[in-house]
């Protein structure tokens, strides 16, 4: 964590400063330590990154770091930390570094601009991030957080999952990027402060996903611009809807499922979708020239100009959550006139980009 944060984060319970205690630190970063609040609240700064935290979810840091609390029991103030129990993280020392899904991505900049040049097309032109301080909000791997900082004056980035760490992996080497772990719906964040927030794929995940948008605006400046992605919903007369009826009635199995074994799966179902979906399409519009075709809900035509390896990945992630929602336009557009952002810009294709600016 750079010190830099501080101007950004608050405490998510009572919304005051918070400090820092260090347990490590290199010239540029506290690595392992703590950050306090006046009223009595603690977070873990654990590899780099703040686990700020609150609530039952809290608990999942403990299982996540065991090493850190044990290396640390000495430093850690009793009374921040009752719920602990040391014996039981003491056995699970050597859980894994980070989450399952993440580690199966590979760093591959060109795929990673692709994608950010497609879902940053309502904005109208990648130079309005320029010079800003920008959230991401729900970052996974930092594939967005890496491009945006291209642009950004500072950017902060947050996930609820380990995600965070191959986040900061892949952007060690950019010293304007910011991560923390926190959940969306309780952010240490600082209001009427960030001059772009995006979150992509990330809010038709959430039990209440207008609640989370809201938290979001709350977050932006006046004036200030918010892009979002959510996956959009098919009418009944097509062949899409039947196809998420079939997903989320699977889902109901595959959430249950070990990581190891839904990902394993999750090549043979990609194979089998490429193979009814993508390759006609590809020969229907390369070959044989339909480009009417172009313009249709062909299921899954956006894998037509990506790597297979991404559509193996999105089917684990289609996969894997215990809940998605899906939005149509009309109900999509209603989230941004609620809360009387203006200039609006939305774009469909495999889910809705949508833009708009805080008045
Ligand atoms: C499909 S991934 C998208 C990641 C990234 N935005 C991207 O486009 O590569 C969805 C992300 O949302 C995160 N997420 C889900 N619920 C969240 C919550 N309540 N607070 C913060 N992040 C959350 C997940 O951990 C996951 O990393």
């Amino acid at each position: 964590m750079k010190k830099r944060l501080l101007d950004f984060i608050v405490c998510p319970s009572c919304g005051k400063d918070l400090s820092i205690r260090a347990f490590k630190e290199s010239e540029e970063e506290i690595e392992d330590g703590l950050l306090l609040c006046s009223c009595g609240q603690f977070f873990p700064i654990i590899n780099r990154i703040p686990r700020i935290l609150i609530g039952e979810l809290r608990k999942s840091v403990y299982k996540q770091f065991p090493n850190f609390f044990v290396k640390y029991k000495e430093l850690l103030p009793v009374e921040g930390f009752k719920d602990i129990n040391y014996d039981k993280l003491q056995k699970k020392k050597t859980l894994k570094s980070f989450s399952y899904l993440w580690s199966k991505y590979p760093k591959d900049l060109n795929e990673w601009e692709k994608n950010f040049k497609f879902y940053f097309e309502p904005i109208g032109g990648l130079e309005k991030l320029k010079d800003k301080v920008i959230l991401d909000a729900g970052c996974g791997n930092g594939r967005h957080t890496y491009c945006a900082s291209k642009y950004a004056k500072e950017i902060v980035a947050f996930d609820l999952s380990q995600s965070v760490d191959m986040a900061y992996h892949y952007n060690k080497d950019n010293h304007n990027v910011h991560f923390f772990q926190a959940d969306i719906y309780n952010l240490p964040l600082k209001r009427n402060l960030f001059e772009f927030i995006f979150s992509i794929g990330v809010l038709h995940y959430l039990p209440f996903p207008e609640k989370g948008f809201k938290k979001l605006i709350g977050l932006l400046k006046d004036g200030s611009g918010i892009l979002v992605y959510v996956y959009h919903s098919f009418p009944k007369t097509s062949l899409n809807f039947y196809l998420v009826m079939l997903t989320n009635f699977m889902r109901r199995f595959t959430t249950k499922m070990p990581y190891k074994l839904l990902y394993f799966l999750s090549y043979p179902v990609a194979i089998l979708s490429y193979l009814i979906f993508v390759v006609p399409y590809i020969i229907l519009t390369k070959v044989f020239r339909i480009k009417k075709l172009t313009q249709t809900n062909w299921p899954l035509k956006l894998y037509s100009r990506y790597p297979f390896n991404v559509l193996i990945n999105d089917t684990f992630d289609r996969f894997s959550p215990p809940l998605e929602h899906r939005y149509s336009k009309q109900e999509i557009l209603a989230w941004y006139e609620r809360k009387n952002l203006r200039d609006i810009e939305i774009l469909g294709e495999g889910g809705w980009r949508i833009f708009g600016l805080k008045k």
